[in-house]
């Protein structure tokens, strides 16, 4: 493609450290809509006659259909995509494919198919977390009312339900769906008319063709243009977060199905067994899902490293940003997709979550809370629990069944009305906070359509 001032043959090792087509052809639908825009556009300006246009369009069109049927030979001394796809054409129609490189680098063409793919993997994305925020729901909904303990520290806090828990998650989830549908507003800007990095002598329709392929606009500096890696960072971030959330919630679950803690049971589809030992029901997904998040983050920070050195504009490190890119991609779309089915079969053993829950130190703050509707600063009224908290642990006498007023006056006898979950649930009414009414309706606002 670049004979012209070469004497030599590109090296053997040159073309291996050098070739991108081996994992980059996956850019091929978007590389073929960009070229046939293009093609629309120097057709529009006369550069080309309808008919050589419709020579590309329908050569273009028949070498996608080749790829689509594993029918197409790649060839790593073609470099990458671009260069495949635009030498088949040549070979195949002749000289109006020589001309479908005017005015358009691969500088340009490269942001150009990357755009619409992160564009169209997002999508992907999104209904991937929606499917995920639903499964999640379904088991918020379920377990609506059944109590749980609440932990900081990964200690006993207060008591919440299941379905506060399980809607936690569905809260960062909607974080995530928010990145993504920022960063895809960011990027949908056609960077095609950019050139190698000052545009071109020959001047196209620049809008034209960023609205056949579906963008907002065009971009604004052409240098920009070619060098912005930002919205693949920007997306292997949000994909990044997003696995990190995951993991949190692989954390929760490899703790709430030991033996130790036994508040949920996975399904036997969805875990798997030992080799060696014949009791083991193990959380693999879980673990997974949880390991393969360091990946994500080290795609990130691939993606960040490549970038920072570089001068304007286009440096072939860049190639380096698809890589990182695909896998963040595929890793999580997998992730999600596993860890919804697992969480729709997760069945939650509701007795061992309350008798869990049922530990009256969990409602110590609801007893300070009492001391201060008595007129009780709370300070003293966090010390006074304090007291009865410490006799009750040297004692072995549970909080909920001492002498209170025994150890400070200010207890009544009533004071012991504190010492119901449902009591302790139901008064937990403002906004976001754990009453069983209050789930509910996050629940149902959750449902609506969005
Ligand atoms: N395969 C290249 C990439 O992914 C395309 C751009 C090549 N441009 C160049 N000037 N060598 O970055």
């Amino acid at each position: 493609m670049w004979k012209g001032r070469f004497a030599q043959e590109t090296a053997e090792l040159v073309q291996q450290i050098g070739e991108s087509v081996s994992y980059d052809w996956r850019l091929y639908k978007h590389d073929i809509a960009g070229s046939i825009a293009h093609a629309r556009a120097q057709e529009k300006a006369g550069l080309l006659t309808a008919d050589e246009f419709s020579q590309i369009e329908s050569g273009l069109k028949a070498i996608e259909a080749d790829i689509d049927a594993g029918k197409f030979e790649f060839r790593t001394s073609l470099e990458d995509i671009h260069m495949n796809v635009e030498s088949e054409l040549t070979r195949r129609i002749g000289p109006a494919g020589a001309k479908l490189h005017t005015a358009r680098s691969r500088n340009d063409q490269v942001a150009t198919d990357t755009r619409l793919y992160c564009r169209a993997e997002i999508d992907v994305l999104t209904a991937g977390v929606r499917d995920l925020q639903q499964a999640l729901l379904g088991r918020a909904e379920k377990y609506a009312a059944t109590v749980v303990p609440a932990y900081t520290h990964l200690q006993r806090g207060q008591p919440v339900t299941v379905g506060h828990h399980f809607l936690a998650y569905v809260e960062m989830l909607e974080r995530d769906l928010g990145r993504l549908a920022d960063c895809r507003a960011r990027l949908n800007v056609s960077p095609l008319g950019s050139g190698a990095l000052a545009g071109s002598t020959i001047n196209l329709d620049r809008q034209a063709i960023a609205d056949e392929l579906g963008f907002d606009r065009v971009s604004t500096n052409s240098m920009d243009a070619v060098a912005d890696r930002d919205y693949i960072a920007e997306l292997i971030f949000a994909i990044s977060l997003c696995g990190v959330h995951l993991s949190r919630l692989s954390e929760d679950l490899i703790l709430w199905t030991s033996a130790e803690f036994g508040f949920a049971v996975l399904s036997d589809a969805h875990t798997t067994g030992s080799s060696l030992m014949p009791q083991k029901k193990n959380p693999d997904v879980c673990e997974l899902t949880r390991g393969k998040t360091g990946r994500l983050l080290g795609n990130l920070v691939s993606i960040l490293t490549a970038i920072k050195g570089l001068p304007l504009t286009y440096n072939r490190d860049l190639q380096e940003d698809k890589e990182p890119l695909f896998d963040s991609i595929d890793t999580l779309k997998l992730t999600l997709a596993v860890n919804a089915e697992m969480i729709d079969a997760m069945e939650v053993r509701e007795e061992r979550c309350r008798a869990a829950a049922s530990d009256p130190m969990l409602l110590a703050t609801d007893l300070a809370d009492w001391l201060v509707r008595q007129g009780v600063p709370f300070r003293h009224a966090h010390e006074l629990v304090g007291k009865a908290v410490a006799e009750s642990v040297a004692t072995g006498i549970p909080l909920d069944q001492l002498d209170l007023p025994a150890i400070d006056p200010a207890f009544t006898p009533d004071a012991k009305s504190v010492f119901s979950l449902e009591t302790a649930l139901a008064a937990r009414t403002n906004p976001g906070a754990p009453s069983i009414d209050n789930v509910r309706s996050e629940i149902a606002r959750w449902r609506e359509p969005r």
